[in-house]
């Protein structure tokens, strides 16, 4: 079968680009899904949101008159979606969903790790650091209290980093999916356990389903890129593009308001709070896709 991902057949990406690009998304209101009640979806609501991540990759739902802080609403929401296998880590609270807010003063180990602080995180995959058997397929975040000022997250989709990067240099992703092009030295992980140096692609696709996945971080600290001219000017390239790509949406979620993704590339800004404004987001990582299909979906109880 043909692949719009293979490098010898200009053809076929092309004819994807093209669709690609004439359909994302221009505005991050486009993405935008009211449901009625995401814990459980009508089977136009799941049409609706199978056509935003067709186009890509990434939903955004907002069901503002449900109480927000509700946990059951991102992890029912993933559930009817495919979302099933989720990774835990042991900071993640005991359903899986991981509580990201600032620690505070005596945050003890969450306090040691960015997303659990005030500042801002570069464009980065979540889970790029996993080896490829514990890939990070699908990410799910859900705002339960937003911020007082800041902490919007930017958003592209990974495959319009793909296009970009390759329309600049097909050679810049041939050296982007070697697997010794970005490795993470060994060291001690959000999880608390002592990692092996790992080694991977940033672009990968799956030899089985053919869908395109990335692992990227923008960060310099602890991380190496191969010492090779191309893969380096593949890194720079790929940096200009998530500076300055058109296409980046920026949402801010609202309370009751959530992001359903295949692991795009995203950013969070730095933000303040206040005691209304304590921002608090449910963060749900998967070895899953999104999976829409609409037929599996019990009758919405009118
Ligand atoms: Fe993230």
């Amino acid at each position: 079968m043909r692949s719009p991902f293979d490098l010898a057949d200009d053809t076929a990406y092309r004819a994807w680009r093209d669709a690609k690009l004439a359909a994302y998304p221009r505005s991050v209101d486009e993405l935008v899904v009211p449901l009625a009640d995401p814990r459980h979806l009508t089977t136009d609501e799941i049409e609706d949101l199978g056509l935003r991540c067709a186009r890509a990759n990434m939903a955004i739902y907002s069901a503002p008159h449900l109480p927000a802080g509700d946990k059951s609403i991102p992890k029912q929401l993933g559930q009817q979606l495919g979302l099933t296998r989720l990774e835990g880590n042991y900071l993640a609270d005991e359903d899986g969903l991981s509580s990201i807010t600032p620690a505070g003063e005596e945050g003890g180990a969450r306090g040691d790790f960015i997303p659990y602080t005030h500042k801002p995180i570069n464009w980065h995959t979540d889970g790029y650091y996993n080896t490829l058997d514990r890939r990070i397929l699908g990410m799910t975040l859900h705002c339960a209290q937003d911020a007082e000022a800041g902490g919007e997250n930017a958003l592209l989709d990974h495959e319009i980093a793909y296009i970009q990067l390759r329309d600049a240099n097909p050679d810049y992703i041939a050296a982007l999916m070697q697997p010794d092009a970005m490795t993470i030295p060994a060291r001690m992980d959000e999880d608390n356990v002592a990692r092996p140096e790992q080694s991977g692609p940033v672009f990968a696709v799956d030899p089985v389903q053919g869908f395109l996945y990335m692992r990227y971080t923008a960060r310099t600290r602890s991380i190496v890129w191969k010492d090779d001219a191309v893969t380096q000017a593949a890194v720079k390239a790929l940096a200009d593009i998530l500076a300055n790509s058109e296409y980046i949406l920026t949402a801010r979620l609202r309370p009751g308001m959530g992001l359903i993704c295949n692991n795009v590339l995203h950013t969070r800004s730095g933000f303040s709070d206040s005691p209304e404004h304590r921002r608090l987001l449910y963060r749900g990582r998967y070895y899953d896709r999104l999976r829409f299909d609409s037929n599996k979906a019990p009758a919405h109880a009118a």
